[in-house]
């Protein structure tokens, strides 16, 4: 062992890390484009008021910040969306809305480790500005969705939770809660799940100044099953506008084929300070992991960083708890990193014939090694196996002075003699992908 072990909570990405990453970059990729969402990126290291005051005090509190060599406050970046804010409110006169950004970038923050939790992570953003209707909810957490979906997550692997803060807000406001309440009470109401019912309750009056009798009422509302019944539970009034604003955003998320994964739960309030309207979390069906996105409506955040005032929302979906949720379904891929061809040279004389033949397979578009040095024959088809080359491609005196090579099938053992000159015409094949053929 080395005596230089990574930080804590970061990690070393080899080889198969690093192509199971790939992986989930390349469905995340590969959803968004289909949604419409145009890639972008910022700087890692903002100024550190970028964030104190409009993330939220949990994210403040986990931030790695320090003062740079010309005295400036900074800190590296623990989420994306105010530095895509500051990007979206620069320019937003000339950009056309709605404007659907995406963007895949390493965050930071000081966290406890703990299962699905590390200092350091990729985050899929898909964010959405210029749109307040609850159809522009629906389309964002439906790429959320579908990039789960390419990865082979449906219905039966995780749910979204999703609600309104603008509805519970209404319902607080319903049992006198004001503005100075609000925050304590999202902040007991987010670690319902954690914490569970009781100590919710005391928080809820310790914190917000509810009463026993309220408190307990809420806890009830809370557990309806659908917007439709809460604000029957609720009694009308405000909660019914924003109840039927939620039924709209689930018969659209219908429409798209995705309401099988999508579940009411009016105790989702999200741990960030901005968000205004819809928001939601998703999970795996098990229940056993943290929370593999989040997201919502955040339409005063432009504003306030001295931006134009307009709607937007989004979401974050994180690498590693989504890279456990994968791996518990052994959804795993096999034989990452095989090469297409492995040449095989049976004497020396023969290895500058083989260095063309493996720069025009290259220029085809195979991924092709050979023997660095000279090597043993046997040796060498061993290293082609292990290497889980598709073909051996066997250069001997014999077959060279016959104006051929031995081509073997890996699989299937079979040989078959093929021209040098096809081996050696150097020929662009802009249809390969590496997958042979
Ligand atoms: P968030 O809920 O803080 O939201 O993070 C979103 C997701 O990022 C989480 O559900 C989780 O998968 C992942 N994540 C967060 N922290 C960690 C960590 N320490 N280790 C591993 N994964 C983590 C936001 O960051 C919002 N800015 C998302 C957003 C974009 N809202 C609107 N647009």
């Amino acid at each position: 062992m080395s005596d230089f072990g990574s930080l804590p909570g970061f990690r070393d990405f080899y080889p198969e890390d690093l192509e199971r990453r790939t992986r989930i970059f390349a469905a995340w990729r590969e959803a968004s484009r289909r949604f419409g969402f145009r890639e972008f990126d910022g700087p890692p290291l903002e100024p550190l008021d970028l964030y104190t005051g409009k993330s939220g005090e949990e994210i403040v509190r986990q931030l790695y910040a320090f003062t740079d060599k010309g005295g400036r406050e900074v800190a590296l970046r623990p989420e994306m969306t105010p530095s895509f804010a500051r990007m979206v409110s620069a320019r937003a006169g000339a950009l056309r809305k709605p404007i659907r950004w995406f963007a895949i970038p390493q965050l930071f923050r000081y966290e406890r480790a703990q299962r699905g939790r590390l200092r350091e992570h990729f985050q899929w953003n898909v964010d959405l500005v210029g749109e307040a209707d609850v159809t522009a909810d629906a389309e964002v957490i439906a790429v959320a969705l579908t990039g789960l979906g390419l990865l082979g997550l449906g219905a039966d692997a995780i749910v979204a939770r999703v609600s309104d803060r603008r509805l519970l807000e209404a319902l607080l406001g319903g049992l006198g809660i004001g503005a100075e309440g609000l925050a304590a009470a999202y902040a007991a109401i987010d670690k319902l799940e954690r914490e569970g019912a009781d100590a919710t309750a005391e928080r809820l009056v310790e914190h917000a100044g509810l009463s026993a009798g309220a408190a307990a009422d809420l806890l009830g509302a809370l557990g309806s099953d659908t917007p439709a019944a809460l604000a029957d539970a609720a009694g009308g009034g405000e909660v019914a506008a924003r109840a039927a604003d939620l039924e709209r955003y689930l018969d659209t998320l219908d429409a798209l084929g995705l309401r099988d994964r999508v579940a009411f739960d009016a105790s989702i309030v999200r741990g960030l300070a901005y968000y205004t309207g819809i928001v939601f979390e998703i999970f795996d069906r098990a229940g056993e992991l943290r929370a593999v996105c989040g997201g919502g409506r955040y339409d005063g955040l432009l504003a306030q960083l001295g931006g134009p005032d307009l709607p937007a929302l989004g979401f974050g979906m994180g690498d590693v708890v989504l890279g456990e949720l994968l791996a518990d379904r052994g959804a795993e891929e096999g034989a990452a990193g095989a090469v297409d061809d492995h040449i095989v040279i049976v004497s020396e004389e023969q290895r500058p014939l083989a260095l063309r033949v493996a720069a025009a397979l290259r220029v085809a578009g195979r991924s092709v090694t050979y023997p660095l040095h000279e090597t043993g024959v046997g040796r060498q088809f061993k290293d082609a196996n292990a290497a889980g080359a598709e073909r051996a491609v066997v250069l001997g005196p014999d077959e060279v002075a016959e104006g051929v090579a031995v081509v073997k099938d890996m699989r299937s053992g079979a040989e078959s003699r093929v021209p040098l000159e096809e081996l050696t015409r150097a020929e662009e094949n802009p249809g390969a992908d590496g997958d042979g053929g």
